[in-house]
């Protein structure tokens, strides 16, 4: 399987919203997300990453199999949404874009890049700990990240989340 990187365009969008609510099946029998009930990154949200953040898109057979996304704050970056379409799981293909985004963040000046993710499910903290990033420890959380958790407390519990870096 050939898989090829690139930018993506505001063509692409629909597509990555569609491989958003595929992959969060994974999530179905969790607990941790009502998988029904879920909203996916609106357009206008992925319109601003692509102009001034960063998104990247992983094509196999010149069909997107799964995204990155994120954007820039200060001297950091931050993470958004992964998601990888189901029929590639485990292929390799989120491990490559995680890497791509970290190489772009640093071009783009970050000195590291921030998520924020589920602590237990094997494809959330664990699978990102394989990719080189390690948790951040509540003391050591920057001001957007208090916003952003306290924005996640309306349809998230907060005990089951993890602020992670990777410099
Ligand atoms: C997270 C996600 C993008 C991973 O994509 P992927 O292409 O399947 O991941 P990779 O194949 O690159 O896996 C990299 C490593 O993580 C492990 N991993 C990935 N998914 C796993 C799973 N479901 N169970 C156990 N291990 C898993 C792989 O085995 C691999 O380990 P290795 O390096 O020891 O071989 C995908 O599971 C997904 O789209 N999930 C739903 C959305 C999501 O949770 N996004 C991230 C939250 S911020």
């Amino acid at each position: 399987m050939t898989v090829t990187l690139r930018n993506a365009t505001a063509a692409d969008i629909f597509r990555l919203q569609d491989i958003e609510r595929k992959a969060a099946e994974i999530f179905r029998d969790t607990g941790l997300i009502n998988v029904d009930a879920m909203s996916v990154m609106p357009l206008h949200d992925h319109i601003a990453c692509i102009e001034t953040g960063i998104s990247i898109v992983a094509e196999t057979d010149a069909r997107i199999a799964g995204f990155i996304i994120g954007e820039l704050h200060d001297d950091v970056a931050y993470l958004r949404e992964l998601d990888v379409d189901p029929a590639f799981h485990q292929r390799g293909i989120g491990a490559l874009l995680v890497q791509a985004f970290v190489t772009r963040a640093r071009e783009d000046g970050a000195k590291a890049t921030y998520l924020s993710t589920f602590r237990d499910p094997p494809w959330n903290a664990p699978f990102y700990r394989k990719q080189g990033f390690v948790d951040v420890d509540r003391a050591d959380y920057l001001p957007w990240m208090s916003e952003l958790e306290a924005a996640q407390a309306a349809f998230l519990n907060l005990s089951t989340r993890v602020f992670m870096r990777r410099d």
